[in-house]
């Protein structure tokens, strides 16, 4: 239980090709995506992570298909009413980052109430990229920080590394230690650009829906087992 990180990120790959070797259409495979969430948020709660961001829908995944962005409109909306009780009872906090103007009004509202309900809880921070990609981010980041040059509130000098992340959708958040991406693909994929900087990134052949309790802890074994050394040397870190 020591050396755990604080943040983990997952992209979460692999539904569509589940539901393949299923014999059965992609949607399927993003019902039992959702079984994965559920494993995974539990798993992470016992074991005391104290942010789980998961990505969920890209700004990219706007083109896929039309019935199977509404079909996982639809699941987005329904998992989120019907999971809030259950995180409520166990302390964990929801957040959702990314273009959410974007999305359907009913999904807008589950997730605001989503929000407010769990706004006090102390537990699990669990964070979800809806309509997210890391440039838009960066894109939106910029503009507010120049609009504060404009206006005088910010100087040009004062434009540091800590005012970036401020003005991020993370801003509340430390950036992950640990990025998990499923299924074989080894991208980030337009996903935290800026806050996984350091983070140490692990790739695993399952497919999200194979993900369970026990694949979350050999990333968090193979995490534990590699030296961090921010552009240090090894014997700096020994002796730091
Ligand atoms: C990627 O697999 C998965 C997605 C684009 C959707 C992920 C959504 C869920 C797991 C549901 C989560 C729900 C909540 C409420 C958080 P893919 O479709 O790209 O799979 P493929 O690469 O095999 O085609």
């Amino acid at each position: 239980m020591e050396r755990l990180p604080k943040h983990i990120a997952i992209i979460m790959d692999g539904n569509g090709r589940w539901a393949k070797e299923q014999g059965q259409d992609r949607l399927f495979g993003h019902y039992h995506g959702v079984i994965s969430v559920r494993k995974v948020v539990e798993a992470a709660t016992e074991i005391g992570i104290e942010y789980l961001t998961l990505y969920a829908f890209s700004t990219e995944n706007w083109d896929r298909p039309q019935a199977e962005v509404s079909g996982l409109m639809t699941l987005f909306v329904d998992t989120i009413a019907k999971e809030v009780p259950d995180l409520h009872k166990n302390n964990i906090k929801l957040h959702f980052i990314g273009n959410l103007d974007m999305l359907p009004k009913e999904a807008q509202e589950a997730l605001s109430n989503a929000m407010e309900i769990t706004a006090q809880n102390t537990g699990l921070t669990l964070i979800i990229a809806l309509s997210y990609s890391s440039r838009w981010e960066l894109v939106e980041a910029t503009k507010r920080i120049a609009q504060k040059v404009l206006n005088g509130s910010l100087d040009m000098e004062h434009i540091t590394e800590a005012e970036i992340s401020e003005n991020l959708t993370t801003s509340e958040f430390p950036d992950p230690e640990l990025m998990i991406r499923t299924s074989g693909e080894c991208r980030i994929s337009n996903f935290l650009l800026y806050q996984l900087a350091y983070a140490e990134l692990y790739f695993t052949d399952t497919l999200w829906p194979a993900f369970g309790k026990e694949d979350l802890i050999k990333a968090l074994s193979e995490y534990q087992s590699r030296e961090r050394r921010f552009g240090k040397t090894s014997e700096q870190i020994h002796t730091d």
